[in-house]
Formats: structure tokens, C-alpha cells, sequence
């Protein structure tokens, strides 16, 4: 049976309300949802993205007063963040209140919360007695989906509705931070650049590679294409990759196979916005390789860079 795509926010919230998984749209990537305090409900959603237990899911919710129900103490800092930046793409891992499963959590003693800014999700949560958990509505690993349709082409067999909220504004997934002995941490680059976060808290310290996967959105290799992807100097990378090359730029074409410029005008808003559907449609196309641009390190800049460097890595 394949999912069904639309608007029906009622079809949304009887679903969720029986245990039952749904494709939710955000302002960053499309979220494959359910009852966050529903152990079982949660257990679906590993097996639908085949995603491994050690990793954990993010809990959403449409209020700073639903944060309480989800975490045991909101310090200072964090109450200022949510303040700042939502509904919005930051995700802020505190200490997990006991009610969250340990499935969600996967054993850590932590939660990763945040208010999404979309309409249509909002909406759903403030219908629902219950906050979503939900991570990325992709096969594990995978790139993520930013409309209806990437969530259909991968997870249309596994799921019964997908609620269709358009293309997704920011496009990259959020940011997330978390404390480790009174200094904040980021895990994950995203939506809302480091420096504006910094411009609240003060010093966020950037994650060094670690060991074991505290975010498995750290792991090497993630987001990545089945086809191979290299990242560098796009006219060396073409001299070793003669053949069907496509390129993805941030503003101007090369003498290519095929080009994906995700800014003609130099805005690093709109080239995140476009990262993942072009690496889907090259993915898709007869392209051999897909070579891909380092973009400048700021803003969100950092977090297509983070991305696209992980869809290079090694698998
Ligand atoms: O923008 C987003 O964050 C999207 C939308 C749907 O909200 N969600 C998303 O979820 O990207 P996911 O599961 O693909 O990535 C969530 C990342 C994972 O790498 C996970 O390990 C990390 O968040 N995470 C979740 N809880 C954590 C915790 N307690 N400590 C450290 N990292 C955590
Ligand atoms: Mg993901």
C-alpha cells in the first residue's frame, strides 16, 4: 500500500493518535513522525528507516511550556535560545525528562528538543496531546527529503500519510547544541548559523571528531548519493573524472556533463534551500560522478559544507 499525500490534518492526528507513523513537513527537512512517549509507535520509525538503535531521534514540540514535559530543567541559556530562534532550526539537547522512552533517547540521559517553524506542523502538534518524535524522512544515511515527493519515492511503501506542507525553506537540517561540563557543544552545523547562536550564549566550542557517535548525524559518511561524490577544486576534480561529471556550484557553471548552480546570485540561503534536491536529481541521472564545490564557511555556508563533505566520505 502506498502512502497517501496531502493537507488533511485531521487524517494527521487520528493516525498519530493510533500509534501509527506520518511524513510531517518543517522549515528544514521533512520529518517522519510519531507519539514521542509511544515506545512502540517509536520502534516503527527505526525499522521504517532501517536507522540503528545507537541513534537518537528528535522530539518536537509547539511550545516552551511542552519542553517541560520533555526535559527535566531548561538552564537559563537554553530558555534564551528558544527565545532567539524559535519556532526555528535549532535543536537544543537537554536533560531528558524520565517519560521519553529509551528507545528515543537511545539509552543517553539526554533529549534533543525543538519547535519547528512550519504552519502545518505547529498546528499538528497543538492538536495532538503528545509531542512527535521524528528524525529525517530518509533510508538511514541517506540524503533528506525537502518535499513531499522525496518522502514518497523512498518511503512511500512503509508509511500511510504523508502531510504534504510544500519545498521546505531552509533546506539543511537544524543545528544542534548541547552542554558537556558547563560549556556549550555544537554537534551539528544548521539552519541557524553557529555565529548567531554565539551571539546569545557567547562561545560555542565546534565538536572535534569523536570516537563514539554522540550524533550520528556526525558519522563520515551520511546524507550521501549512491553515486560516488567528490568534493574540491571543481576544474582539478574534472581532469580526474573525465566522463559524465556533474557538477554542483554555488554560482557559476563549468565545462561539464551537467551543472547544478544552487545561487546564481551568491546567496547561501537559497544554496542550502536547493542542496539536497540537487543531489538527489544528480543522483537520479546518468551522471558517473558527482562533483561538488567547497562553499564559503560561514553562515550556512558551514552546514552545506558539513554536508556535502559527508556525502564525499568514504563508505
Ligand atoms: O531539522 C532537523 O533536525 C530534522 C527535522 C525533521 O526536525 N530532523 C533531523 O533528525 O535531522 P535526524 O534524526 O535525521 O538527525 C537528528 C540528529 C541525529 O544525528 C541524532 O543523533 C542527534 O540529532 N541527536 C538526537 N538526540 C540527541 C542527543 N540526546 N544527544 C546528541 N545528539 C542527539
Ligand atoms: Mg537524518
Amino acid at each position: 500500500m502506498a502512502a497517501v499525500i496531502g493537507t488533511d490534518l485531521h487524517a494527521a492526528e487520528r493516525l498519530l493518535t493510533a500509534g501509527e507513523l506520518v511524513a510531517i513537513p518543517t522549515e528544514t527537512v521533512y520529518g517522519l513522525a510519531a507519539n514521542a512517549f509511544d515506545a512502540t509507535a517509536v520502534l516503527n520509525v527505526f525499522a521504517a528507516k532501517q536507522r540503528p538503535a545507537f541513534d537518537p531521534l528528535i522530539v518536537h514540540v509547539h511550545s516552551v511550556a511542552q519542553v517541560r514535559e520533555v526535559v527535566r530543567e531548561i538552564p537559563p541559556e537554553a530558555e534564551a535560545l528558544m527565545k532567539a530562534f524559535w519556532p526555528g532550526p535549532l535543536t537544543l539537547v537537554l536533560p531528558k525528562h524520565p517519560r521519553i522512552p529509551d528507545l528515543v533517547t537511545s539509552g543517553l540521559d539526554t533529549v534533543g528538543v525543538r519547535m519547528p517553524a512550519h504552519p502545518l506542523t505547529l498546528e499538528l502538534l497543538r492538536a495532538l496531546p503528545f509531542p512527535l518524535a521524528a528524525p529525517s524522512a530518509n533510508p538511514f544515511g541517506y540524503v533528506s527529503p525537502t518535499t513531499a515527493q522525496h518522502v514518497m519515492d523512498q518511503l512511500g511503501a512503509r508509511i500511510p500519510y504523508i502531510l504534504d506542507g510544500g519545498a521546505c525553506s531552509v533546506g539543511v537540517e537544524s543545528t544542534i547544541i548541547g552542554r558537556e561540563e558547563g560549556q556549550w557543544m555544537l554537534y551539528r552545523p544548521g539552519g541557524v548559523p553557529v555565529e548567531a547562536i554565539e551571539e546569545v550564549i557567547g562561545t560555542v566550542r565546534q565538536q572535534v571528531k569523536q570516537v563514539l557517535p554522540v550524533a550520528p548525524g556526525m558519522l563520515d559518511s551520511h546524507y550521501a548519493p549512491r553515486k560516488p561524490v567528490f568534493i574540491g577544486d571543481i576544474a582539478m576534480l574534472l581532469k580526474e573524472h573525465p566522463g559524465r561529471a556533474a557538477v554542483i556550484s554555488f554560482t557559476r557553471t563549468f565545462d561539464a556533463w551537467r551543472n547544478e548552480v544552487l545561487s546564481a546570485s551568491g546567496d547561501l540561503n537559497e544554496a542550502a534551500r536547493n542542496l539536497f534536491a540537487a543531489l538527489r536529481t544528480l543522483d537520479a541521472s546518468e551522471a558517473d560522478v558527482i562533483l561538488t564545490e567547497v562553499f564559503p564557511n560561514e553562515g550556512l555556508g558551514r552546514a552545506i559544507n558539513d554536508r556535502l563533505k559527508r556525502a564525499a566520505a568514504k563508505r
